[in-house]
């Protein structure tokens, strides 16, 4: 099959999308495939629009690879490609839009309140409001990026400022949301479309006890246990919210949902990745290892789920 594998992007997680893209492209190679790599930039555009592939593996993270904007692009173009559409991308970028159908369908979810922050915004207004709202510990985050950019976990009031700014430079509406303590866990969706399931449950032990970019991709910088140290009850009950929170949003072939076990055992939801990272340090491949899978087998279950 002729594919191309979009990849690198413009997003704050161009690093991820250009190791991801690395592992996609040779898997694909390594299957047999014609693959064309495209580093994508809007430069790029006019080969986006003369392409003549059978089929595109988006193999971006974030902000114009993950949001549902180069899915509606490629929609335009009648290219089929690998993964969720437009709505559901967008959803699952939009973490407070995401959260809000999550609530309304009973999978719990830690309080949160987003803010949309212009050049008239009152920064005080927002910082007493939030002050009023949260105790310390909570998280501030950018409301759409990935890989933990722009998050800060505040220790202290005299923290929310900055945290405010930090998560500005990626998205002007912020997600203040309280810290959840618990196991780390994420679970794997892979399916066709109303046929998902989930792979077995990744709990994440942190080195420097905070899942964060450096956690994320440094080799050894954290570690992966398959399958996660939880009860099977509360594994069954992680599955089924992930592939009810895959079905939601409209996720399609495959996506990971990340979730905090409290010490209650009740799984609080974080996100769905409708991208999630194919790095060699990234949780979909390893529990695909664990399935027995290899990362070729893997990524090329992706391509007939799409395509037969
Ligand atoms: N956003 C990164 C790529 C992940 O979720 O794996
Ligand atoms: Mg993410």
């Amino acid at each position: 099959m002729k594919i191309a594998v979009l990849y690198g992007g413009i997003s704050g997680e161009r690093e991820v999308s250009l190791s991801s893209g690395k592992g996609i492209i040779n898997a694909l190679k390594h299957n047999g495939h014609n693959v064309i790599g495209i580093d994508f930039n809007p430069d790029k555009m006019e080969e986006i629009l003369n392409l003549d592939v059978d089929l595109v593996f988006i193999g971006l993270h974030g902000k114009f690879g993950e949001d549902g904007r180069i899915q509606g692009l490629l929609d335009m173009l009648e290219i089929p490609y690998v993964g969720s559409g437009v709505l559901a991308s967008a959803l699952a970028m939009d973490k407070a839009k995401a959260k809000q159908i999550f609530q309304t369908n009973n999978i719990p979810v830690a309080k949160s309140n987003a803010y949309k922050i212009t050049q008239q915004t009152n920064l005080n207004e927002i910082i007493k409001s939030i002050e009023s709202l949260y105790n310390t510990p909570f998280v501030i985050k950018p409301n759409r990026e990935g890989s933990t950019l722009g998050l800060t976990i505040v220790n202290d009031i005299q923290d929310i400022e900055p945290a405010l700014k930090n998560a500005l430079t990626s998205d002007d509406t912020v997600l203040v949301e309280d810290f959840i303590k618990g196991k780390e866990v994420t679970v794997p969706v892979l399916g066709s479309y109303g046929k998902e399931k989930a792979l077995p449950v990744i709990e994440i032990i942190p080195k420097n006890g905070f899942y964060d970019y450096e956690s994320k991709y440094a080799p050894g910088g954290s570690e992966h246990i398959i399958p996660a140290t939880v009860s099977m009850e509360v594994t069954e009950q992680l599955q089924t919210y992930a592939v009810l929170a895959h079905q939601l949003l409209g996720c399609k072939i495959y996506s990971r949902v990340d979730f905090i076990v409290t010490p209650e055992n009740i799984p609080v939801i974080l996100e769905v990745n409708t991208l999630p990272g194919m790095t060699p340090t990234s949780l979909f491949p390893d529990a695909a290892k664990a399935q027995g899978w290899t990362y070729e087998e893997m990524i090329e279950m992706f391509v007939n789920l799409t395509t037969k």
